[in-house]
């Protein structure tokens, strides 16, 4: 109950956040600050920015002080759903239940509403309140985790490995870029701002690992069992187009037994905090678990 008043507290924060970052829609160019704001707001679960505020303030960080990470964080989810739906990545014209950006606009303003999101989730970061030393290091933690070495070097490997058969270490690799490292870098960007010891660090990072993973095997997962109703997006993406998945290389049995034991994992790794973690056991057992 507790946690769940958290998270309805949490989802409120990081929405007025994005409000207010989002540029005016009466403003010129109008049509890009539509297209940002139909990309960004409204719709969508807030699983990274609910990591950011859980990880946070386990670790001792005030919730305003939370604000910023949690909010570059998605808005560079934002940005990376807005491109992967392009014509020339997976050419989606369902998201969060409405048409993607380049149906709702066209291809060049979702292009550019990308790169904007993008750029102003780093604008947010480095002009929020804290102090410059954190600043400086949720810039360099969040840069990484969308670049080669993160979200848009796994974009690349997904893109490669349409169509191929790759060993399932390739597989965990792709999914751990494409998808976990941004999930690591919301779960890190709460504990910095908290201050945490070394080992405290490297036992959340583990669990976020896990995390990350799971959520893209469920995402997998769920393009296969559930509806285009309940995801709010196309289903049956991945087969038709021939994708790398879970259940592609393992057999449904094979990536639900994946799940299970990312799950135990992560039990493992939060037992330690015991019902501080509360808010984190919560959202673990959500990727895990989740229906769309
Ligand atoms: C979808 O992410 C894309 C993946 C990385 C699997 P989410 O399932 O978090 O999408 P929203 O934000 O809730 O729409
Ligand atoms: C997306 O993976 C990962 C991103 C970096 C956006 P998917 O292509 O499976 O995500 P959905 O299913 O379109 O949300
Ligand atoms: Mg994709
Ligand atoms: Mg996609
Ligand atoms: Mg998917």
């Amino acid at each position: 109950m507790a946690t769940e008043a958290a998270f309805a507290r949490w989802a409120q924060r990081v929405e007025a956040s994005l409000d207010a970052a989002l540029p005016n829609p009466d403003l010129a160019p109008q049509r890009l600050h539509a297209a940002m704001r139909h990309a960004a707001l409204g719709g969508g679960k807030r699983m990274r920015p609910l990591l950011v505020y859980a990880a946070g303030t386990l670790t001792g960080a005030d919730e305003a002080v939370l604000d910023a990470p949690a909010t570059a964080v998605e808005l560079i989810h934002a940005y990376s759903l807005v491109h992967d739906d392009l014509p020339a990545m997976d050419d989606d014209a369902l998201r969060r239940g409405q048409p993607t950006v380049h149906v709702a606009f066209d291809e060049a303003t979702a292009i550019l509403a990308g790169d904007a999101l993008q750029t102003l989730a780093f604008e947010v970061l480095a002009a929020s309140q804290a102090g410059a030393v954190l600043r400086v290091a949720w810039l360099q933690t969040l840069a990484r985790a969308s670049g080669v070495a993160g979200m848009c070097g796994g974009q690349a490997l997904d893109i490669d490995a349409t169509g191929q058969r790759q060993s399932v270490e390739a597989l965990q690799q792709m999914h751990a870029l494409k998808t976990g490292a941004l999930i690591r870098a919301s779960v890190r960007l709460g504990a910095l701002a908290g201050g945490v010891d070394e080992e405290t660090l490297q036992r959340l990072d583990a669990f976020a690992e896990a995390l990350g993973l799971a959520f893209q095997v469920r995402d997998d997962i769920l393009d296969v069992e559930a509806s285009s109703e309940v995801l709010g997006k196309t289903a049956g993406k991945d087969a038709a187009q021939d994708k790398s998945t879970y259940p592609a290389l393992l057999g449904m049995d094979g990536a639900k037994a994946k799940l299970d034991q990312l799950a135990a994992r992560m039990r493992e790794l939060l037992g330690p905090f015991g019902t501080a973690a509360s808010p984190l056991t919560a959202l673990g057992e959500l990727a895990v678990q989740r229906s769309h």
